[in-house]
């Protein structure tokens, strides 16, 4: 099986319930850090890792995320008689190309295992990247795009870990790691929201993935796992069994939890700092509200 990825799932049926009452019209997807949506990060990385295929697990209330993809002919044309040129090029770069997206529909959420599973014809026999939106990563080279390199070099299947605090461990899956020093960890077994006392380590797996088909026939026996839901990581961990390797990558760069509200703040702070037209207010408002510890009411 080559090892080259182009197509990726974009998982985003959950009902973003810790964003209520905004998810209740709004897609979390299509929240912003700063000025861009969520989405459009995982977009720009997607592609920066070589991905040409965007296929969007969706549910009922999310068309605004299928709006946002449609080229705005009406804005462009604005832009453009009104000379603004670097408007214009950042809305052009949010067009997609005719036909590199698919939309899907989970009619239940029934868990990321699921959901994933639900594109499983738009797949073949061929490796794919799962990217969960919610996770975003800074860093200099795009996650996805160290992963697939390194996926060329191991194949089997490589999800995206980083160390998390002990008492963390039920959020997330978690890596049977035998030795985790290196960048390429090789799994033993993974677990889905271990308690700490039970966890086998505190590799946890965040939302980056690339799979095998092999991760979707395991998918086809629709198991229910932690919480009774049809878990990615345990088809995953299936896997394992089957004598297919899992790897964790210990990718660098600072991932934002943004499906919880702490981690969006974080990220909006993060992000706006990082801006040449931010930096200078924001950090004078953040210097100014810590030192007299005044904020909004
Ligand atoms: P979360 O666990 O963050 O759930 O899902 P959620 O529904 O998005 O948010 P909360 O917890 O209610 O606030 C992780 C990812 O898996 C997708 C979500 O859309 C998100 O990208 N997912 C989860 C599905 O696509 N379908 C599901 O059945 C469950």
């Amino acid at each position: 099986m080559s090892r080259k990825v182009t197509k990726a799932i974009f998982p985003v049926a959950g009902l973003g319930t810790r964003f209520l009452p905004a998810t209740k019209s709004v897609p979390k997807e299509i929240m912003t850090l700063v000025d861009r949506p969520l989405v459009q990060y995982a977009i720009d990385e997607a592609r920066a890792a070589g991905i040409t295929e965007f296929i969007f697990v969706t549910s009922r209330g999310k068309s605004a995320l299928e709006d946002y993809f449609d080229h705005n002919l009406v804005l462009e044309q604005e832009l453009k008689a009104k000379g603004k040129d670097d408007l214009l090029e950042v809305l052009e770069n949010t067009n997609m190309e005719s036909g590199a997206i698919a939309y899907i529909r989970q009619h239940k959420a029934l868990g990321l295992g699921h959901a994933v599973w639900c594109a499983r014809r738009l797949i073949g026999d061929e490796p794919f990247a799962v990217m969960l939106p919610d996770d975003v990563i800074a860093a200099d080279k795009p996650c996805l795009q160290q992963m697939v390199e390194a996926y060329e070099e191991t194949g089997g299947n490589m999800v995206a870990a980083m160390e998390v605090a002990p008492e963390r461990t039920s959020s997330y899956g978690i890596l049977d790691a035998a030795d985790s020093s290196g960048k390429v960890i090789r799994a033993r077994g993974m677990v889905e929201k271990p308690k700490a006392d039970e966890a086998p380590s505190n590799m946890a797996v965040i939302g980056r993935y690339i799979l095998g088909p092999s991760v979707l026939y395991n998918l086809n026996q629709m198991k229910k796992g932690s919480g009774g839901e049809i878990q990615l990581t345990d088809a995953i961990a299936e896997d394992i069994g089957n004598g297919v390797p899992v790897f964790g990558y210990r990718f660098d760069g600072q991932r934002f939890d943004c499906g919880s509200k702490a981690g969006f703040l974080q990220a909006t702070v993060a992000f706006a700092l990082a801006r040449n037209d931010l930096r200078d207010d924001l950090s004078a408002y953040l210097n100014d509200i810590v030192a007299t510890g005044r904020a909004a009411q």
